[in-house]
């Protein structure tokens, strides 16, 4: 926005801006070694493949997989429609019931909507607690060998609130049911080193970790590649798993991005955010209005997210008279431009009027102590000038 006023950015987990050592590692690759990765008759296409191949090795090594069961896609929506939609459609005749927990991205629920209503699958939700943590009770309650998959997500985007992996997948291996888990905000939030121990498909998404938009990946079990049937048919590139020519650039972006976030810096950057967050909420306290934190205690929380809730005032005003000065959200990104209550909030147990009083405040790499002071001093001004 031109108006010459700094907007201080607070939305990291809608999107990342790319780390300008991810854009310089990107840019050999727009129009000096341009090739076409499929292209195995000259050297060109050799390179760009030796890139892509590198590019999935750093993927796997985020989870702890490896390289070929990787399939580089758009996005975390892409991946999760695949793999969901992709498990369904190859699933043996007994298992016809999928299970997503209650505060899945809306691309997920989404998905399992369209398993039941055009493909005949029974779909069911898992609920969560107040703090937006699986209710160990009810997936245990909901799982024989009728179920194909489950789809549980590592960290919410809207309260960063972060799942037991290991105890899903001790509860889900004993039945044979796969466990998908959509992980596109955890690469920023936790080390994710042994994720592939225990999560059969893993979605990941580039813009969420400093990379570009635009690109994603999904790891699938080697052993569980031929139980997946393609979202979108072509050229067979990736095993067939995903086919269309895949974008070097972007995978190179992608990898890079990675390599920042599993190594030592990613820790410190999750340390410094957790006491950043840690003091805006303090800060916001300070004020004299009432300020509320929804979802998980510290250790079992995304380290950049703060979803705050300032009861009696509407979230959508105390948004609008903070532009441009200061960019948060609701929580998900709505592309419809039609608000309506978070159905995380809802499924946490939060009132229609607790969700729309409630806003998301998302920390991130380029966060400064100073950002966190006047951001902190914006949202109390906006009160104040809103309290009746
Ligand atoms: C948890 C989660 N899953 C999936 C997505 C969709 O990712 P993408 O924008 O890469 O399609 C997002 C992005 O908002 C997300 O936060």
């Amino acid at each position: 926005m031109m108006t010459g006023i700094r907007t201080i950015y607070a939305d990291y987990q809608a999107t990342t801006p790319v780390d300008p050592r991810v854009v310089e590692a990107m840019s050999p690759y727009w129009s000096d070694s341009f090739g076409n990765p499929h292209s195995s008759d000259h050297a060109i296409g050799w390179r760009a493949a030796e890139a892509v191949h590198k590019a999935s090795a750093s993927v796997a090594a985020l989870i702890g997989a490896d390289p070929d069961e990787v399939a580089f896609t758009s996005g975390a929506t892409e991946s999760n429609n695949l793999a969901l939609l992709g498990l369904a459609r190859r699933a043996p005749p007994v298992r016809r019931r999928v299970l997503v927990s209650a505060v899945e991205h809306k691309c997920v629920l989404a998905a399992a909507r369209a398993l039941a209503e055009r493909e005949g699958f029974a779909v069911a939700t898992i609920p969560v607690d107040r703090e937006g943590s699986i209710d160990m009770d009810a997936l245990a309650r909901q799982i024989d060998e009728t179920v194909l998959a489950v789809s549980i997500m590592a960290v919410n985007n809207e309260v960063g609130a972060i799942q037991e992996v290991s105890h899903i997948s001790g509860l889900l291996r004993p039945h044979g049911i796969i466990f998908h888990c959509d992980a596109a905000q955890a690469p920023c939030a936790m080390d994710m080193g042994s994720l592939a121990n225990y999560a059969d498909l893993i979605s990941l998404s580039g813009h969420k970790i400093y990379g570009p938009q635009g690109i994603g990946a999904l790891y699938i079990r080697r052993d569980l590649q031929a139980r997946v049937e393609p979202i979108i048919y072509g050229g067979g590139q990736q095993s067939g798993l995903r086919s269309g020519t895949v974008p070097v650039p972007l995978c190179v972006g992608m990898a890079a991005a990675v390599d920042i976030v599993r190594s030592p810096e990613g820790a410190d950057e999750r340390k410094r955010l957790a006491r950043q967050r840690d003091s805006f909420i303090r800060l916001l306290r300070d004020g004299r209005f009432p300020v509320a934190v929804n979802g998980p205690v510290r250790d079992r929380r995304h380290p950049g997210n703060a979803n705050v809730r300032f009861d009696g005032f509407s979230a959508y005003d105390v948004l609008g008279s903070l532009q441009p000065r200061l960019a948060a959200s609701t929580g998900a990104a709505c592309a419809s431009g039609v608000p309506e209550p978070s159905h995380v909030l809802r499924a946490m147990g939060l009132s229609e009027a607790q969700a729309d009083s409630s806003i998301r405040f998302s920390f991130g790499r380029f966060t400064t102590d100073d950002d966190i002071e006047e951001a902190a001093y914006l949202v109390v001004e906006a009160l104040e000038s809103l309290a009746p």
